[in-house]
Formats: C-alpha cells, sequence, structure tokens
C-alpha cells in the first residue's frame, strides 16, 4: 500500500476510531444484523408465505448471495475508508471508474432512513410489551384477550407515538456518544445474553407446545405454495437481515483494522444471524399451533405468541420480561447501524457529531409517524406481487426498502468489487488464503448475485 494510503487511514481512525479487534467487529455487525428482521420479521414473513418454501429460498439467498456480498461490503467499506458516500468517491477514483457509482452511498442513506422510520415504531412496541410483562398483564390470559391488548395498542396512535419517541430518544442517544463507547460493551454482553434466552424458550416450544407442528411448517417445503411474491420476499429479507445493500456494513467494515481477516469474520456473522432467525420461528410457530392461533397474522405474530407462551410457564412474568428487553436491546444495535453512514457523511462535511445525530434523528421521527397511522387511522389495504398487504405506508416503505432498494444497493455493491475494483485492490482487501475460496467468492459477485437479482427484479417490473 503506497504512503498516502497509510495517511489517509491515519487520519481515518483520528476522525470515526475503530473496533478494538476483530471480535468487537463481529459483535458489532452482528449486533447490526440481529434485531427485528429475525425475531420480528422473518417469523411473521414465512407464516405468511406458508412456511417450508420461504426458509429454503431463505436459506439458499443468504448462503449463496449473502455471504459473499457481505465479504463485499466490508471490504469496499475498509478500502473506502469513509462514510459510504465517501468511501465510494475515493474507491472511484482508484478504479478511475464512473462517477455514477456513488449512488451506491446515496440510495443506501436514504434506505436507512426510511426502514429506521419504521423500526423504531416497531421497536416501540416491544417497549411497551417489557411493561405489559413486567406487569403481569397477560398472566393466565386465554390467547384471544392477549390477542385484543396488541389490537388495542396498535389502535391508538398516541400510544404509539410516545414509544416511537422513546425509543428514537434512545437511538440518538448512544449515536451522539459515539458507537464504540457503549455500544461495544453492551453488544459484548446483551448478544450471548439473548441467545441463552432464546434457547430457554425453545425449551418452552419443545416441552410445552407443538413443537412437531412447528417443525413441519417451517421445514417441509410444499413448493406449490411458493408464490412469486414470497419468494422475492425471502431474497429481499436476506439482504434485510444481514444488513446488506445500504453502506451500513460499509461503515462498520470502515472501522474494521487492516490486519483483520475479512472471510473469517464474515462468517460467524452469518452463522450467528441465521441461527436467531431460525431459533425464533422454532420457538414461535409451536406456540402458533398449539394455541390455534394463525400463522399468517402478519406484523402482530410475536406480540401474540409469545405473550402466551409467558403467560403460562412458571416464572413467565420474569422471563416474558427480560426477553422483551433484549428484544428492545437487539433491534436498539441494528438500528443504530442504520443510520451510522448518514451521520459519519455529515460528520465528515464538518458538523459535529451530535448536531448531525439531533438533525437524522428528528427527520426519521417525523417520518416514522407515516407507520404510526398505518396501523389505525390511515390503515389501506393493497397488493403486491401477489401478496395482499393492509398496512398502508409502513408495507409501502418496507417495500420499497427491502425488496427493492436493498437488492439493488447489494447487487450494486457485487458488481463494483467483481468488475470495477481493480483486482489486486479487492485480493489484498479479502487476502484469502484459499483459491477454492477465492474462485467461488469471484464467481458469486461477478454472476451468482447479480444474474440472480436481476432476473427477479425483471420478472417484477415485468409485472411477473
Ligand atoms: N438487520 C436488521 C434486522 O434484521 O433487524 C435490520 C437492518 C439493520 C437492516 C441495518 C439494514 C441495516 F443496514
Amino acid at each position: 500500500m503506497s504512503d498516502s494510503t497509510n495517511d489517509n487511514d491515519t487520519n481515518f481512525v483520528a476522525q470515526h476510531g475503530q473496533w478494538s479487534s476483530r471480535w468487537m467487529f463481529i459483535m458489532a455487525a452482528t449486533g447490526s444484523a440481529v434485531g427485528l428482521g429475525n425475531i420480528w420479521k422473518f417469523p411473521y414473513m414465512a407464516g405468511k408465505s406458508g412456511g417450508g418454501a420461504f426458509v429454503i429460498v431463505y436459506l439458499i439467498c443468504i448462503a449463496l448471495i449473502g455471504l459473499p456480498v457481505l465479504m463485499a461490503e466490508i471490504s469496499l467499506g475498509r478500502r473506502g475508508r469513509q462514510s459510504p458516500i465517501n468511501a465510494m468517491k475515493n474507491l472511484i477514483a482508484e478504479a478511475k471508474a464512473n462517477k455514477f457509482w456513488v449512488a451506491i452511498g446515496w440510495s443506501g442513506m436514504l434506505a436507512g432512513f426510511l426502514i429506521l422510520s419504521y423500526y423504531s415504531v416497531i421497536a416501540g412496541w416491544a417497549l411497551v410489551y417489557i411493561f405489559k410483562t413486567a406487569l403481569g398483564d397477560f398472566a393466565g390470559l386465554p390467547a384471544d384477550q392477549i390477542q385484543g391488548q396488541f389490537a388495542a395498542l396498535v389502535a391508538d396512535p398516541f400510544q404509539l407515538i410516545i414509544w416511537h419517541s422513546v425509543f428514537m430518544l434512545m437511538v440518538m442517544i448512544v449515536l451522539a456518544r459515539g458507537v464504540e463507547r457503549g455500544l461495544e460493551v453492551a453488544v459484548r454482553y446483551l448478544m450471548p445474553a439473548l441467545m441463552a434466552l432464546l434457547v430457554m424458550l425453545l425449551y418452552y416450544a419443545v416441552t410445552q407446545a407443538d413443537f412437531q407442528a412447528g417443525v413441519d411448517f417451517l421445514f417441509v417445503a410444499d413448493f406449490s405454495q411458493l408464490t412469486f411474491g414470497s419468494f422475492i420476499s425471502a431474497m429481499g429479507h436476506a439482504f434485510f437481515t444481514l444488513s446488506l445493500g445500504m453502506g451500513a456494513i460499509m461503515v462498520y467494515g470502515a472501522y474494521l483494522p487492516k490486519n483483520i481477516n475479512i472471510i473469517s469474520a464474515a462468517v460467524p456473522i452469518v452463522v450467528a444471524d441465521t441461527l436467531v432467525a431460525i431459533l425464533a420461528g422454532l420457538i414461535i410457530f409451536p406456540i402458533v399451533f398449539a394455541n390455534g392461533l394463525e400463522p399468517a397474522a402478519g406484523p402482530s405474530l410475536i406480540f401474540e405468541t409469545l405473550p402466551i407462551a409467558f403467560g403460562q410457564m412458571p416464572g413467565g412474568t420474569f422471563w416474558g420480561t427480560i426477553f422483551f428487553v433484549l428484544l428492545v436491546f437487539a433491534a436498539w444495535t441494528s438500528a443504530i447501524s442504520l443510520v451510522e453512514p448518514a451521520i459519519a457523511w455529515i460528520v465528515e462535511k464538518g458538523w459535529s457529531r451530535t448536531v448531525s445525530v439531533y438533525a437524522v434523528g428528528m427527520l426519521t421521527w417525523l417520518f416514522g409517524l407515516l407507520t404510526v397511522f398505518s396501523f389505525n387511522d390511515w390503515a389501506f389495504e393493497f397488493e403486491f406481487a401477489g401478496l395482499v398487504k393492509s398496512n398502508g405506508f409502513f408495507d409501502a416503505i418496507d417495500i420499497l426498502t427491502s425488496i427493492i432498494m436493498l437488492p439493488i444497493g447489494g447487487i450494486l455493491i457485487a458488481i463494483f468489487c467483481g468488475w470495477i475494483m481493480p483486482r489486486a485492490a479487492i485480493k489484498e482487501e479479502l487476502a484469502l488464503s484459499s483459491s477454492r475460496v477465492e474462485k467461488w467468492w469471484g464467481v458469486s459477485v461477478r454472476y451468482v448475485a447479480p444474474i440472480g437479482v436481476s432476473i427477479v427484479m425483471i420478472y417484477l417490473i415485468l409485472g411477473n
């Protein structure tokens, strides 16, 4: 590497800081990946899309597209060494490429803002459920009354706004203090605790609920159930769950010290993220079937099923409260990464970090009101790729980001890495020791990911 690159590196570290170790990067990126997407969204999407066939498409997308694109995005971040927009500018200069590629940074910044606007409202539900569980609101209640409590919550915009505001404030406070201080520490303890609690809930699902029915639903694939809509949802979700295609992982990659090997950091992130999603499914569906609930309930699914388990199990008030606390933490560590690309960019423009955080936060909060009202006053139904959506703006923002912006961002990242970056540069970043792995990665980012996602997008445009 040239001397000037080394100088840039020193400046960058001075301005933004960097992860203290490979392990800290893995923890932070896993904190970004593991969130509402795994515990709330994955089960409800699988439930809506017929279970097994959706899960298989999702797993294939994670393995064939998710892992290689994750490695590509980390590499771009570390090579570009700035916020995604400026990192892309650096990389364009290095590769003497067209300016168009900065679009990766811009679209990522916008997607992060849009996702956080609804993410915060849902995280607000989880906040309410901490208190409801702690106060014993669910103890011994039948399923229909638990469902009724959820319906009452989302029907009340005032409550939703309060909790959305609380969550946004939590996100802004941490962001203002800098991601590494606090977050590094929190993530280190909270992610293992979340895993432990999931395993405990799994024990409940195995012993007290209809485990076999849950397993059959998740793993027995009836491909006749796989519609085009569920197929693209599964693909989009692979990007969403790994936080790919929008610069979050790129900016985390920028904070990764040069001497850390990328593949050995990427694999544990993918494994942990997938494990949490599957565990969540294995907990939720047995409870759904044991209580005669509807697997296709949609966004309300975990808020209707888990309280049943907590309402019945010994010590459920205690464990339930801890569970929702951890869910909020999982959402928190993801939420922070959603706007870090925007914050880093504004900081590079010379603004103070605090002012940038509160400016972005206020705007996101305001936009989040569209989601708040999607569940009550402004709810409307529409159809997308054969899927019936009933929560207006919320569903529309979700589709725009997960199904359109992230996959397109992801393929642009793959193409840039595979075709535009000088081979030597990418070789240096990835430092893959095995030529077989190098070949696999090259084929994935050059062909499999771009062609796979493009085919799906073309279908989508042509109206399938
Ligand atoms: N991966 C997060 C989840 O599964 O909840 C959501 C997310 C975070 C998406 C950060 C995108 C992102 F950049």
